[in-house]
């Protein structure tokens, strides 16, 4: 083979893998993929008052940390150390759902279209609180998302 062809092979390998990256990010961020794992979520969430939300907007940790997490989540799965249909999760970043609640409900133009609110919210913040000390259900149905920790088939698990 001629170097001519072999740049030509590499760079088509290179653009097959870009592309399959763009993709599997696109993919890996709609909510028919968090779901795949995430059952107890999907309901409670469907029955929560942000179902018009998507999961990424409120679960972003940003691209980087993302792509960490989900590599690490696919590798517990695959390896069996994770049940997708239990998923106990414990860790919770509530701070991070808290600031990503912000980007939506705390940006300048709330400060604008209601003052009101933008005040005396961000009162409620300056404490250093987060907003799930007071709008804990937001995101899930906090009624259906306990169902996760009370089906029979994980008890004793
Ligand atoms: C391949 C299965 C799988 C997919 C797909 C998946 N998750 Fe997870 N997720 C898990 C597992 C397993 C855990 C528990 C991880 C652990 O033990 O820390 C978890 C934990 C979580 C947690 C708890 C905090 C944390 O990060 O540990 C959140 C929030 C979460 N996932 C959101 C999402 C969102 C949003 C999506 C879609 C963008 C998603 N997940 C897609 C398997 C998955
Ligand atoms: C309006 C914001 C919002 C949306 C949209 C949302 N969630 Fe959540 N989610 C939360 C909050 C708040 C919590 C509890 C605090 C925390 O762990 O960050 C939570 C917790 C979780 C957990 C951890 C549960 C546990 O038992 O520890 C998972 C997993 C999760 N959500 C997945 C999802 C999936 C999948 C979707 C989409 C189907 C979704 N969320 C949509 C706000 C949201
Ligand atoms: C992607 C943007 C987005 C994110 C992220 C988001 N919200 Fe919302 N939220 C909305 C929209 C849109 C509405 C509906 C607005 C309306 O009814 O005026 C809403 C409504 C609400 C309401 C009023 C619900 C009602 O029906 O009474 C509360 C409270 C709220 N959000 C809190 C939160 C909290 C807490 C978080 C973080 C866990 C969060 N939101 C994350 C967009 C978002
Ligand atoms: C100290 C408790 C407290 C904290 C912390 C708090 N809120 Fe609220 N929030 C309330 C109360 C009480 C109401 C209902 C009364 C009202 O509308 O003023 C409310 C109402 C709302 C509404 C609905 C407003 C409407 O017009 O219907 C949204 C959206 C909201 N909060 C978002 C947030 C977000 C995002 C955060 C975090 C930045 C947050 N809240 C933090 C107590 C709190």
């Amino acid at each position: 083979m001629s170097k001519f062809w072999i740049v030509l092979l590499l760079l088509l390998v290179v653009a097959v893998l870009a592309g399959a990256g763009v993709g599997g990010h696109q993919v890996s961020k709609t909510n028919t993929f968090c779901i795949a794992c995430h059952a107890y979520e999907k309901v409670a969430w469907d029955h929560g008052e942000h179902y018009h939300t998507d999961c990424i907007d409120c679960h972003t940790k940003g691209f980087v940390d993302d792509k960490i997490q989900g590599a690490r989540k696919l590798y517990l799965m695959f390896t069996g150390q994770n049940n997708p249909h239990n998923d106990p999760s414990g860790r919770s970043y509530p701070q991070i759902t808290s600031d990503n609640c912000q980007g939506c409900h705390m940006g300048p133009e709330v400060a604008e279209s209601d003052p009101v609110f933008f005040e005396e919210h961000t009162a409620f913040m300056e404490g250093g609180g987060l907003c799930l000390d007071c709008h804990a259900d937001t995101g899930h149905d906090p009624e259906l998302h306990a169902l996760k920790t009370e089906a029979p088939r994980f008890a004793g698990e």
